[in-house]
């Protein structure tokens, strides 16, 4: 049992505490929004992932996971602290640091005994060593401290497993006690554990996260060139995904990838290397053909519906991805604007996220179900996967609506069963589909020649 107090009660954060207090340590969990910890104590959590409220509610009642907003507090017994706080996107697309600046010298004022701190955050690389300067200008008195970096790599959705089983523990310092100590407390969860620098353990984070969102950004490229030569990109992910060198994860085309990390990492990375001179070609396109996706989405909807001016569209899903509520960065959001830019009237449903966008966007109307959702529509946009919208009633749907008008963003569905049930069916990359929706071309070129 290691006594550990984690900084910032959001996604990572209240995943981390209730995670190590699961593995028997005693955690102190700390947030500076009063309301948060408040709810908290109550046992209301601020954001819904699948099971956390379970291993929440356990571990507080074993008395092994507290909240507090007091860094004494937290830190009286505390061998570990872990910082989890936002790194947002900050004004030029760097990563904007000034929580983990206050969460640092918060810490350093506080701490009466050595310390493990352990960065959680997404952070640039090199912040790590800035972090210990902090720490070191900000205590009152000198009491030794080390600085490991440990980046998270749980998913929203699926954050208690992946934090039970995650792929590797990645630690970076240059005090290599310090890190073989972070390195006992996460042997109980049997994965590799890489040991390396601060600088190269941050980068990992970064490369991880940009690689992903390059491999989705593929899809997409792929996915476009599927849609001109009749070949549908969900068979071709599926058949290279059977190659152990691709993979199939994240090979789903779609409306390109949003959330909390994937846009503002991969530019942060990409300002990270233009401060130093460096060009990042490969980034760039990724950001490019992402942002792409949301337009050619609400194009599509255009080509079905002929004038967006005064038509209704139905938005099926808000969250950024299923199984969460968070919509930060959400696609749904930008084809929700871009619609309304064109003069049509959104309204949308999601099983968990319209209370926040709500808040958020109030020109959004929201509805109670799918089937509410459709009456009257002109087109239904598929923007988020969820099961619940898997097998749907669709000639109930169908007849709901006033054209029946698909845009399936996220291939949830079979297109010969949609044009069966009476829709206009249109996905992504599915050029089969639409070749067969098409009327047949007047004269045929040769494959791969040139259209003359
Ligand atoms: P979040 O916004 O959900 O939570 C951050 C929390 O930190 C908030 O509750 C906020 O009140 C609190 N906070 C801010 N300043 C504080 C301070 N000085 N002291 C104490 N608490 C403070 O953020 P998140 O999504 O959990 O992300 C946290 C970090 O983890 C980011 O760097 C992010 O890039 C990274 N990350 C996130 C995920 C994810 O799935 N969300 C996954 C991996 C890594
Ligand atoms: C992502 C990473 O997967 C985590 O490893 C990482 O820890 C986290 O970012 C982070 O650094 O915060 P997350 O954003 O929760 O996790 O969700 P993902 O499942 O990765 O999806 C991100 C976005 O990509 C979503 O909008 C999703 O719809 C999209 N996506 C994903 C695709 O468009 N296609 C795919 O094949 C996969």
């Amino acid at each position: 049992m290691k006594n550990i107090c984690v900084i910032g009660v959001g996604y990572v954060g209240l995943v981390t505490a209730a995670g190590f207090a699961d593995l028997g340590n005693r955690v102190s969990a700390l947030d500076i929004n009063q309301e948060r910890i408040d709810h908290l104590r109550q046992g209301i959590l601020p954001i819904f992932e699948p099971g956390l409220e379970e291993v929440v509610r356990r571990n507080v009642g074993a008395g092994r996971l507290t909240f507090t907003t007091s860094y004494a507090e937290a830190l009286q017994a505390a061998e570990f602290a872990f910082i989890a706080v936002g790194t947002p996107e900050g004004v030029d697309g760097e990563a904007d640091l000034q929580y983990v600046r206050a969460a640092a010298e918060a810490i350093a004022r506080a701490m009466n005994h050595p310390l493990i701190v352990i960065n959680k955050s997404t952070v640039p690389v090199g912040t790590g060593d800035w972090v210990a300067d902090i720490i070191r200008a900000h205590q009152p008195e000198s009491i030794p401290f080390a600085v490991v970096s440990c980046p998270e790599f749980l998913r929203e959705g699926s954050a208690i497993f992946d934090f039970q089983n995650p792929a590797r523990t990645v630690l970076g310092s240059l005090d290599r006690e310090a890190a073989s100590k972070v390195a006992q407390l996460h042997l109980p969860l049997r994965a590799p554990i890489v040991i390396t620098d601060l600088r190269t353990a941050e980068m990992i984070k970064y490369a991880s996260n940009a690689f992903l969102a390059t491999k989705i950004s593929f899809i997409n490229e792929i996915a476009n060139i599927c849609e001109a030569l009749g070949a549908d990109v969900k068979e071709v992910a599926a058949g290279m995904g059977y190659d152990p060198r691709i993979g199939r994860y994240f090979l789903d085309a779609g409306l390109g990838y949003g959330g909390s990390c994937f846009p503002k990492d991969v530019k942060a990375l990409t300002y990270m290397a233009q401060v130093q001179g460096r060009n990042p070609h490969l980034l760039a396109a990724v950001m490019e053909i992402n942002d792409d996706r949301r337009r050619l989405i609400v194009d599509r909807v255009a080509e079905l519906v002929g004038e967006l001016h005064g038509a209704t569209i139905g938005l099926l899903g808000l969250a950024f991805k299923p199984n969460t509520d968070d919509i930060r960065d959400a696609p749904a959001l930008s084809i929700a604007r871009l619609l309304q830019e064109r003069g049509a009237q959104v309204r949308a449903y999601d099983p968990v996220a319209m209370e926040g966008t709500a808040r958020l966007a109030p020109s959004i109307e929201m509805k109670p179900d799918p089937y509410a959702l459709a009456e009257g529509c002109q087109a239904l946009v598929v923007c988020t996967e969820w099961n619940e919208f898997r097998n749907l009633d669709l000639p109930r749907l169908c007849k709901a609506m006033r054209k029946p008008n698909i845009v399936d963003g996220r291939n949830i569905y079979d297109a010969g069963e949609m044009r069966q049930a009476g829709f206009h069916y249109r996905g992504v990359g599915r050029g089969y589909n639409d070749a067969l929706e098409a009327k047949p071309a007047a004269a045929a070129a040769a494959p791969g020649e040139k259209r003359r």
